[in-house]
């Protein structure tokens, strides 16, 4: 690895070899997302307990402060929206050069396998690798599912992870399953954790995150289940605590308490 790509990749994964991630993406095909409508409202007081933002290079631009130095990991695929026909339909929306010009430390592109557009995105994010590669840039991979939240299984998410690490991705990114190990395990790059919309509870929550580490993940880029949270700054901080501290899902559940 070059010496690039290796500091790019120790921006993102920490000493102690995992993330706590910060995706705020999600207006790139759902519009104003409730609770990130103005989104440097919901970002702003979660930056501190985050090891790198996951945004467009739009609400990058318009809605966070340069000075706010955290490493980026920008979203550079996109074209579809939650109204139009194919939430799969993707292509890549945004140059090697302006992830470099926005001083990125990683792209992230998502992959839709088993769907009409499983080619295309495949190809998108290999053309991605290419690129990244040359540049010194990190790609995460993300198993996107669209509408289809009902995919999210071992079988079918070990499929998507392995496949995304074949094609060269540095990082993967995709749900908490049941047997999630077996994801882990087919899966030779590292693998972080999304949390999907909001569950029920938070300990709902910090048992998936803390389930999903000791079977391998390395972290999480978990968005809803945070800042749709009624007390955002306590839940990113019971999550760091389990990604960082090795916390169990009783002591997350009292950190949330304790800051709520
Ligand atoms: C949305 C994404 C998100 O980054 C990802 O789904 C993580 O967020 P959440 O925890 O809210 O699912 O890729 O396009």
């Amino acid at each position: 690895m070059d010496w690039g790509m290796k500091n790019r990749m120790a921006q993102l994964v920490q000493a102690d070899g995992h993330c706590c991630f910060l995706p705020v993406d999600h207006g790139y095909f759902q519009g104003p997302t409730h609770k990130l409508e103005e989104p440097w409202k919901t970002i702003e007081p979660l930056l501190p307990y985050a090891d790198a933002l996951f945004i467009t290079r739009g609400v990058l631009r318009s809605s966070v402060a340069p000075e706010k130095t955290k490493p980026i990991i920008l979203r550079v695929s996109g074209g579809t929206s939650v109204v139009g026909k194919d939430l799969a339909h993707e292509g890549i929306t945004t140059s090697m050069e302006e992830a470099i010009r926005l001083n990125a430390a990683a792209v992230g592109i998502s992959i839709f396998v088993g769907t009409d557009y499983e080619h295309e995105s495949l190809l998108n994010l290999a053309k991605l690798v290419d690129e990244g590669e040359k540049y010194g840039l990190p790609v995460m991979a993300v198993t996107a599912v669209g509408k289809e939240l009902e995919k999210r299984d071992a079988r079918y998410l070990a499929l998507c992870c392995r496949i995304a690490a074949e094609l060269g991705a540095r990082l993967v990114k995709t749900y908490y399953c049941e047997e999630f190990e077996k994801v882990v395990r087919g899966c030779p790059v590292p693998v972080v954790m999304a949390g999907g919309p909001q569950v029920d509870t938070e300990l709902e929550v910090f048992q998936f995150v803390y389930d999903g580490m000791q079977k391998g993940a390395i972290g999480v880029n978990l968005g809803r289940n945070i800042w749709q949270n009624d007390f955002p700054v306590a839940m990113i901080k019971a999550i760091r605590a389990i990604v960082h501290e090795n916390a169990s899902p009783k002591e997350a559940q009292e950190i949330f308490e304790s800051n709520k």
